[in-house]
């Protein structure tokens, strides 16, 4: 082989060699592109919700979203740890409240006890529809 088309042949191997890293810098900044610098999180679709009743989520926390009993045009958004010990609340749309699985407590649509032994309210966060998303402010 001669020292030219050796040459060529080493500088086509570093080209090659640096294709995954340019690919994971590629990634990186597709993914940095789908997590909005607002605080806002995607937990499902609207669609999603109209068929289930609610929207559940574990990450970034466990979120409950329903729409508005009173408003069924607004959502409400809150965080499903009971306030008593900490089970996870159920949504009961008969009720139009959040129902504790562990000790009973019941919170109204936004959040407020309804019913011992529950004491201080489910934490409430923002939620918008944006387009066929529905996304929760956390932090
Ligand atoms: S943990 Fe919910 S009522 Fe006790």
């Amino acid at each position: 082989m001669r020292r030219r088309a050796f040459l060529s042949w080493v500088g086509v191997g570093w080209l090659f060699s640096r294709v995954p890293a340019v690919f994971t810098v590629f990634l990186a900044a597709c993914t940095r592109q789908q997590k909005p610098a607002s605080g806002l999180e995607t937990v499902g679709t609207i669609a999603d919700l109209d068929a289930k009743g609610i929207l559940q989520t574990e990450s970034p926390a466990p979120i409950l979203v329903v729409r508005n009993p009173a408003d069924p045009k607004t959502l409400i958004a809150v965080n499903s740890t009971c306030t008593h010990q900490g089970c996870l609340v159920n949504w009961n749309a008969e009720r139009k409240a959040f129902i504790c699985p562990c000790h009973g407590a019941a919170y109204g649509a936004d959040g407020s006890v309804q019913n011992p032994p529950a004491t201080k309210p489910l934490t409430t966060y923002p939620v918008q529809i944006e387009g066929q998303n529905v996304q929760v402010k956390v932090s």
